[in-house]
């Protein structure tokens, strides 16, 4: 099987490919979400699960994207039809999941535009002296404007757009290979002034002693989603990344290298948000709003606040975009080679696309706050049909059609580079992905159906 990476130009370099990955993965779901979600379960025990989902569930899958995508050399849509020429079927995952980064993406441009404000707002010094109530009320008025948030989103859309356009090479790897390092040095700063406060006893404490009797079912599962979420499994993202990884490479130890800088960062974030929140007497689980409304409150408090205050919200407008920047990619790609529209004005038609879905996804919190779909506003109805169903959906079919339908020997022949890496490993992640992975993909979907992960 041959791919067709000269002329669609893949990364030049094995760093920059495993940069524009960890960049990927690294996101809003590492410094935003899993923060938040680890205070409302109880912190250690919480995060010692979501190890377990990310090194024992979440890696092998994410081989086995990577096994698909450079088997193929095609999108995440193509890469179906190119591997099982005769089961046009499996085009449907390729679908799903072109249709899921969509949904993603529009949601998701949404909260990288309430970043890019807050990067805004700290470089004025526009909460300064204000009260925790104030800030609150701040936040909530900003997202519910009829248009400020939007302009951020379309800003955000528009610089997305403007890298990827590039192409692999030109855009994607060059802003990658230089933010990831800065966003790395970002974080172990964040993390150092963090540690050096008076509540960082408690707040590591809060983060890695393990209280289980802080854990409920729904817990456990909130971390299997969190792990599917932060990997970026289930999306055709790492099947699109796959096409572009050169054959020379090990992908297990790139997929462990990624899982690790994400769940890295992930921690750091705790790290770097919990000794600051307990030393000034704040509540560590206060949800979504851990990050926009808890934080700034810290920042006011702190000596040299509003330093750290930038460099907090560039950290996070830089994770945003590195992700924002990969979703756009595996669309874009699609368009490119499935509709046979040129780079340029697939990324225009496509950015327009997710800035008209985006801006409904943020009326939606506001203006359109009544209009809901089963109960969800649009904003909630994406983000819930993503993270509860599409990517779970996306990753069992990956898991099914590898494990179960394609050829063991090919699978292994990809992953092992045609049988020049020898290791242990190969064995087991064929196991987790044959028998393991589905059956805890099930679980997830079905618990979350019934409603019980949240
Ligand atoms: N992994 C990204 C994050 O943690 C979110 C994401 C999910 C990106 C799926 C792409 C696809 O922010």
């Amino acid at each position: 099987m041959s791919t067709n990476s000269e002329q669609r130009g893949g990364f030049t370099s094995y760093f920059g490919a495993v940069a524009a990955a960890v960049g990927s993965a690294v996101g809003l779901g590492n410094i935003w979400r899993f923060p938040y979600i680890a205070g409302e379960y109880g912190g250690g025990a919480f995060i010692m699960l979501y190890l377990i989902f990310v090194f024992g569930l979440g890696v092998p899958i994410m081989i086995g994207e990577f096994v698909i995508g450079r088997r193929s050399g095609r999108n995440a849509m193509g890469a179906f039809r190119v591997l099982s020429p005769k089961h046009k079927g499996w085009l449907g995952i390729g679908i799903l999941a072109v249709i899921t980064c969509v949904i993603i993406y529009s949601f998701y441009s949404v909260v990288a535009g309430w970043t890019i404000e807050y990067t805004w707002l700290s470089c004025t010094n526009g909460l300064a002296g204000k009260e925790a109530s104030e800030i609150s009320e701040a936040f909530t008025s900003f997202i519910q404007h009829p248009y400020l948030p939007i302009l951020f989103q379309g800003l955000l859309v528009f610089l997305t757009g403007a890298v990827v356009i590039g192409g692999v090479q030109k855009g994607i790897e060059k802003f990658t290979k230089i933010v990831m390092p800065v966003l790395f040095f970002i974080m172990l700063l964040l993390c150092v002034r963090s540690l050096t406060l008076p509540g960082s006893k408690e707040g590591m404490s809060f983060l890695f002693k393990p209280e289980f009797g802080n854990l409920t079912a729904t817990g456990v599962l909130a971390a299997m989603g969190q792990a599917i979420f932060s990997l970026s499994i289930g999306a055709g993202l790492l099947i699109t990344y796959g096409s572009y990884v050169r054959k020379e490479d090990n992908m297990m130890s790139s997929c462990f290298f990624i899982a690790s800088s994400d769940t890295a960062i992930a921690l750091l974030a705790g790290i770097a948000i919990f000794p600051a929140v307990f030393t000034f007497g704040l509540s560590p689980a206060s949800g979504p709003s851990l990050v926009f409304e808890t934080l700034p409150n810290v920042f006011n408090n702190m000596p040299m606040g509003q330093f750290f205050a930038i460099l907090f919200f560039v950290l996070l407008a830089l994770a945003a975009i590195t992700t924002t920047i990969s979703l756009l990619e595996v669309i874009v790609l699609w368009v490119v080679e499935e509709l046979h529209l040129k780079r340029t004005s697939a990324t225009i038609i496509t950015s327009l696309v997710i800035f008209a879905l985006g801006a409904l996804c943020s009326l939606s919190l506001g203006t359109l706050k009544d209009f809901t779909i089963l109960g969800y506003t649009f904003f909630d109805a994406c983000d819930k049909l993503t993270a509860t169903y599409l990517m779970p959906i996306g990753a069992l079919a990956v898991t099914i059609y590898l494990g179960w339908f394609y050829k063991k020997e090919d699978v292994l022949d990809e992953v092992s580079n045609h049988g020049t890496l020898k290791t242990w490993y190969i064995k087991l992640f064929y196991f987790v992905l044959r028998y393991i992975a589905p059956i805890v993909l099930t679980v997830i979907l079905i618990t979350g159906s019934l409603g019980i992960a949240g």
